[in-house]
């Protein structure tokens, strides 16, 4: 059953907190949070100050870092004290996984791999059963509002398959690039969350937004 997660990126920040009650509202139980250093990636949003006020806002929902940052390790207990429930880091940043996964269940909280789009899925060979959710960036990162990378659907279906193989309950995450037109071909490809952030946070009606995608991708 494929879930939404909104990602804040897209936020009007100036309304944030109306716009993250509407989004769960709208059925959205995930939080998609996206922080970047500006050195791993050419931008730079937020820290954890910004989970502790999806907390305070939605202290039932779901929230999911996504750390697009060098040496993540440094923010692990950060972002677990400021109330994250699931903290992923980049394959492409981090030389010793098993240690980053280690700090991270060490604060009680699930881990995550994320795969930058031209990194292939065999860096996950030796740790798949460590984690709990993969995250395949569909976009190159660092922005909200671009488009789907063509042939990342193929990415998905291996990785799906993979999971499905070898018996793992692992989450297929995918980021970047979801749009109306799209959204349920991606579910259908095998992920079971879906990050959405301009697609959720620019729509006229957000809680309507939620509500629909969040019916139409549930079936897969
Ligand atoms: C890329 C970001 C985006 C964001 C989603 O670094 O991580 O993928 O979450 O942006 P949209 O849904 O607007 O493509
Ligand atoms: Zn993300």
């Amino acid at each position: 059953m494929a879930k939404l997660a909104p990602s804040i990126l897209s936020c009007d920040f100036s309304q944030f907190r109306e716009q993250l009650l509407a989004a769960w509202e709208g059925g959205a139980e995930i939080i998609h949070v996206d922080v970047m250093d500006g050195h791993f990636v050419p931008n730079l949003t937020f820290g954890p100050p910004i989970v502790e006020a999806v907390r305070k806002v939605l202290p039932e929902a779901f929230i999911d870092v996504h750390l697009m940052m060098d040496n993540p390790c440094r923010f692990i207990r950060d972002f677990a004290q400021a109330g994250a429930d699931l903290i992923s880091f980049h394959v492409e940043a981090v030389a010793d996984f098993d240690a980053a996964l280690r700090e991270i269940a060490k604060m009680g909280k699930k881990g995550g791999l994320a795969l930058c789009p031209g990194t292939p899925l065999s860096v996950l060979e030796h740790v798949l059963e460590k984690v709990s959710l993969v995250l395949l960036l569909t976009v190159n990162p660092g922005f909200g509002g671009q488009r789907f990378i063509p042939g990342m659907e193929e990415k998905i279906r291996a990785l799906r398959r993979t999971i499905q193989e070898r018996g793992l309950k692992v989450d297929v995450e995918i980021d970047g690039g979801v749009k109306e037109e799209n959204i349920e071909f991606l579910a259908s490809c095998g992920a079971s969350i879906i990050v959405a952030g301009s697609l959720v946070f620019t729509a006229s009606d957000i809680r309507e937004t939620v509500r629909r995608l969040t019916r139409a991708i549930r079936v897969y």
